[in-house]
């Protein structure tokens, strides 16, 4: 046989229709209906909050209020009561709680709290009003909590920026300790603009400066965030604005950001005409950075919804929920010799059933695997390509079904390929395949993935690129097979 061919084969037994279920194990999933966006990741006494678009009536996107779960290592999550609901408007319009941000505001300069209580907390969200048929204004607006998020009560001055748009969304906002005051940043979706504005109190704002026109304009833009970044292995860090939009396969969705300077009014992007994207993936989006993590903590921590508009209504909904969040990745900077970029460690328990295998053509395998995985696993791989053309490695394989993801070293490309994962026609953009360049080092490609039942995130050399994809295998009785080429 000219190639290696390693068979790393999952036995698996199935004995009742939940051990079919496609709901993951290690990434969050809400217990019913639909959700998108995460919302107000903030961290307080220990305790991560994931907050979220969600929809308490249905398993499709409307009624959008704030579903919440709180975590206390960002691996098990536990599910609480509705946050926010929406809200019925006297005069028969609804306003909707879109996407947005929770603030510790410790010096309580809201007024929201009482004397010298330092653990108040302030969701900043965009209120959107509609009558059916018609949408009437998007502004921002407040809600209040003394309890640790979990009982909130709307600003009776609602809304707090309102500059009479329909499209104008998604705030989230930072504290810039030099100067005392609460920098938003919020989009002008339709024109590709991010706005800047600041208050001391979260209930005036005051206009800054605005950003945009640049970068990647195939898609609306939603959900900018602006955060601090550290530079590995120096003692330096950037500014990054992270915003959701177009994908590189034109009509999908992804995000993408800028790295560059940000003096208290204006950022300034270290360039012009590069387009960075975060996740090379057609399902991540939306992610946000964790406000107020522990002091100790300097890198960023976001968490994305993982799916894609294109098609987010229609993916299966077997299970009773749609839709759902990566693992919380961990942001750094390196200098890529053309410009600072992000790089993505996830954050993973050990408890994760993981494999890691040192693959060459030089070594005959004796694998570990054939314990139950129920396709929900973490395979780390050291891939020597000296003497090879590349690899494919089929994930999630059963019969002549399978995620492929495959390298090829003339080209340097590394591709996912989800046309045969299973279940793939109930949206015709949903079948798709995914390339990216990524340089082997050393001759080495490092690929950190993790499977998790209907959620695949493909880590490349350290999180330099990631591919976050959703696949809905047909069962549960799987086998990975690598083969050099
Ligand atoms: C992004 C988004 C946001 C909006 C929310 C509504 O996915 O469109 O811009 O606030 O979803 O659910």
């Amino acid at each position: 046989m000219k190639n290696l061919l390693i068979s790393l084969v999952l036995a698996m037994t199935f004995t009742n229709s939940a051990a079919q279920s496609l709901r993951p194990n290690y990434h969050y999933t809400p217990p019913n209906n639909w959700v998108n966006d995460p919302n107000g990741l903030v961290f307080l006494d220990g305790e991560y909050h994931l907050f979220y678009q969600y929809n308490p009536f249905g398993d499709k996107w409307g009624h959008m209020s704030w579903g919440h779960a709180v975590s206390k290592d960002l691996q098990k999550w536990e599910t609480l009561p509705l946050a926010l609901p929406e809200i019925q408007n006297l005069d028969g319009s609804t306003t909707m709680i879109f996407s947005g941000c929770v603030v510790v505001d410790s010096f309580n300069t809201s007024g929201f709290f009482a004397k010298g209580f330092k653990k108040g907390l302030v969701a900043i969200f965009t209120s959107h009003v509609s009558k059916p048929g018609q949408d009437l204004a998007q502004h921002q607006s407040l809600a209040y909590s003394s309890d640790k998020g979990r009982t909130w009560k709307y600003f009776d001055k609602n809304p707090v920026l309102d500059i009479g748009l329909t499209n104008f969304r998604d705030p989230n906002v930072i504290w810039f300790p030099s100067e005392n005051k609460w920098i938003m940043s919020v989009v002008k979706p339709l024109e590709y603009i991010v706005q800047f504005y600041s208050s001391k109190d979260l209930k005036k704002w005051t206009f800054m400066s605005e950003f945009g026109k640049q970068g990647d304009t195939t898609k609306i833009w939603e959900c900018p965030s602006l955060v601090r970044v550290p530079v590995e292995n120096t003692n330096l860090s950037k500014w990054v604005l992270m915003l959701s939009s177009g994908h590189r396969q034109a009509g999908y969705l992804a995000m993408q950001y800028f790295v560059g300077d940000f003096d208290g009014k204006n950022f300034k992007s270290q360039k012009q005409n590069d387009v960075y994207y975060l996740d090379e993936g057609k399902d991540f989006y939306a992610a946000i950075p964790f406000y107020n993590l522990p002091k100790t903590q300097k890198n960023p921590i976001i968490i994305g919804w993982t799916n894609d508009w294109e098609y987010a209504n229609d993916i299966p909904a077997n299970d009773g929920y749609r839709g759902g969040f990566s693992v919380a990745r961990k942001l750094a900077l390196y200098n890529s010799g053309s410009g600072f970029k992000l790089k993505q460690q996830p954050i993973i328990n050990s408890k994760i059933k993981t494999e890691t295998l040192t693959l060459s053509k030089k070594y005959v395998l004796n694998s570990k695997f054939g314990e139950k995985t129920q396709n929900s696993y973490r395979l780390n791989l050291e891939i020597d390509l000296n003497t090879s053309q590349g690899f494919d490695l089929k994930m999630l394989k059963y019969d002549n079904q399978y995620l492929l993801l495959s390298y090829d070293i003339s080209s340097n490309l590394l591709t996912l390929d989800r046309t045969k994962s299973g279940k793939v026609d109930f949206n015709k953009r949903f079948s798709s395949i995914e390339s990216v360049k990524v340089s082997p080092k050393n001759n080495k490609l490092y690929l950190d993935i993790l499977v998790d039942k209907s959620v695949v995130e493909v880590y490349v050399n350290s999180g330099e690129k990631v591919l976050t994809e959703l696949v809905f295998p047909e069962k549960l009785e799987t086998s990975e097979v690598f083969n050099f080429k």
